[in-house]
């Protein structure tokens, strides 16, 4: 079992790392929180301080993950603070408009930007840094999205498979070093960035689900984790679609 008394959550005012961070608070770890938004990020750590123990260390700083050249400094900054690093989480993400980004190529970087290489930045210094260490774990958020490419949204499901394969090399690389590195894949998680849909039905996950799932992963050192686990059965059926077919269907 790894442990998670000292983890850095990257996006840490998402409503899935928010969770994360309430529940790994409870069982006793100190955190150091990248959010980017001010006052999210401000309410998030003074919750977390009321909520954990003397022994606890939290505190955090507000960034916008798209400006790489901050990286390190927030790595070196959590690890002084913490007193080492056990885990870290990578969180941060955005729901890009499919048609907006068919129709603007500048609108379609950005998003590639955001979801994927702002992420891989992060995880190519993480990864040096735990490797060193010869232990840890590194969980990111990926998506079920990125399991196959759909028309509906292929510009987030690209971003995400981007970071599902650079994480399959990265675990391998990092095996012999002892560090484990999850791959998250959520369904659909009614969070502020799914507002917009319809939330009927049986898909629907709560963040604080999808939490435990995280944190459960990151202590076994899991590889991949569908969450909830069905979706590990919907996209096996997905992705065995032949093309041929999958190319005509409107998904
Ligand atoms: N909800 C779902 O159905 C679902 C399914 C599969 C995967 N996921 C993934 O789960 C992760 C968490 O999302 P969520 O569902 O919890 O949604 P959320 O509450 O909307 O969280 C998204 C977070 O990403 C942050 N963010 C976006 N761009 C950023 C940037 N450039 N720098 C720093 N932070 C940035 C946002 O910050 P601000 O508050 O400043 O906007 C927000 O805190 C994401 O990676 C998402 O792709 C979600």
């Amino acid at each position: 079992m790894n442990s998670l008394k000292r983890v850095i959550l990257f996006g840490a005012t998402s409503a899935i790392a928010e969770q994360t961070a309430r529940q790994l608070v409870a069982q006793g770890a100190s955190l150091y929180c990248v959010g980017r938004n001010r006052d999210k990020l401000v309410a998030l750590i003074e919750d977390l301080k009321i909520r954990a123990g003397d022994q606890q260390h939290i505190d955090g700083s507000v960034a916008d993950l798209t400006d790489c050249s901050q990286h390190a400094q927030f790595i070196d900054t959590a690890e002084q603070q913490l007193g080492g690093i056990d885990g870290v989480l990578i969180a941060h993400g955005t729901l890009p408009d499919q048609q907006a980004c068919q129709a603007d190529s500048a609108l379609t970087r950005q998003e590639i930007e955001t979801n994927a290489l702002s992420v891989i930045n992060l995880l190519t210094l993480l990864a040096n840094r735990l490797e060193q260490q010869q232990r840890g774990v590194i969980a990111v958020i990926s998506s079920v999205a990125g399991d196959r490419g759909r028309q509906s949204n292929y510009v987030y499901g690209a971003a995400k498979g981007m970071i599902t394969l650079f994480l399959q090399g990265l675990r391998n690389r990092l095996a012999k070093a002892n560090v484990d590195v999850v791959t998250i894949k959520p369904g659909f998680v009614d969070t502020p960035m799914t507002a917009e849909f319809d939330k009927g039905g049986p898909l629907w996950a709560k963040p604080e689900q999808v939490a435990k799932g995280i944190i459960q992963a990151m202590q076994k050192g899991k590889n991949e984790v569908y969450l909830p686990w069905f979706w590990w059965s919907i996209m096996l059926i997905i992705k065995h679609i032949p093309e041929a077919i999958f190319k005509r269907m409107s998904l």
